[in-house]
């Protein structure tokens, strides 16, 4: 009885092991991803330094819900522990005379829906949503198009 059962376990585990072997890729080294392959005890080349878009107009927006697009330089701007130098001109006490826009009223909100009286700290490092730009071609072919009740078109 112990016999029949350990030869069903150690059966089902051989299955198990040869789909596993069938669904492995022969050789890792074929998959790579987009900013390339290089060997493990090897620095990979750092990528070339891309040209920000000078400050201008907002962009338009593509979707509802986007974070707008960052469209000035950021450069040298720091956001850490001590101070966040996108409040020095997005914050509600600041943005008239930065002439900037106010920060999204959603940015007080915290997670369980509470209003705060200031920036939410899931809020708080702004370039987790919001990037500037560079004119780069697309990594991958992309054909998304706005609606036009956005567009207008
Ligand atoms: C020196 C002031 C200043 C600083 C610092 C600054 N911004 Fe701006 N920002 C502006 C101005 C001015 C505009 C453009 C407003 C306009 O033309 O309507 C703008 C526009 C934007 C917009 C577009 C808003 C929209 O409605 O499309 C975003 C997003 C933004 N900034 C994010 C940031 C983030 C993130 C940082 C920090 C990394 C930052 N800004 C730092 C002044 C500033
Ligand atoms: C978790 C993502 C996220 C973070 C972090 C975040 N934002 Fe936003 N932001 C958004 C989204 C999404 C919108 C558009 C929808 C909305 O208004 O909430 C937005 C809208 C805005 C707008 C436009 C408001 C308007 O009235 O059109 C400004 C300006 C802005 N954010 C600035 C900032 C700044 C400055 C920070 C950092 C202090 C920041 N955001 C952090 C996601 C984020």
């Amino acid at each position: 009885m112990m016999i029949k059962k350990l030869s069903i376990i150690a059966s089902i585990t051989l299955g198990l092991l040869a789909a596993t072997a069938i669904s492995m890729p022969a050789n890792s080294a074929e998959i790579e991803s987009l900013r390339g392959s290089s060997e493990l005890d090897q620095d990979s080349k750092a990528p070339e330094l891309k040209k920000y878009a000078k400050d201008g107009e907002p962009i338009a927006r593509d979707y509802v819900q986007q974070p707008p697009l960052i469209p000035h330089k950021i450069k040298g701007y720091k956001v850490n522990l001590k101070s966040n130098k996108c409040l020095s001109c997005h914050s509600w006490k600041n943005y008239r005379e930065a002439g900037a826009t106010k920060i999204s009223q959603t940015h007080f909100e915290d997670r369980d829906e509470n209003v705060l009286a200031n920036i939410s700290a899931r809020r708080y490092f702004c370039t987790q949503c919001h990037v500037p730009q560079v004119n780069a071609q697309p990594l991958v072919e992309n054909q998304f198009e706005p609606i036009t009740a956005i567009s207008g078109e």
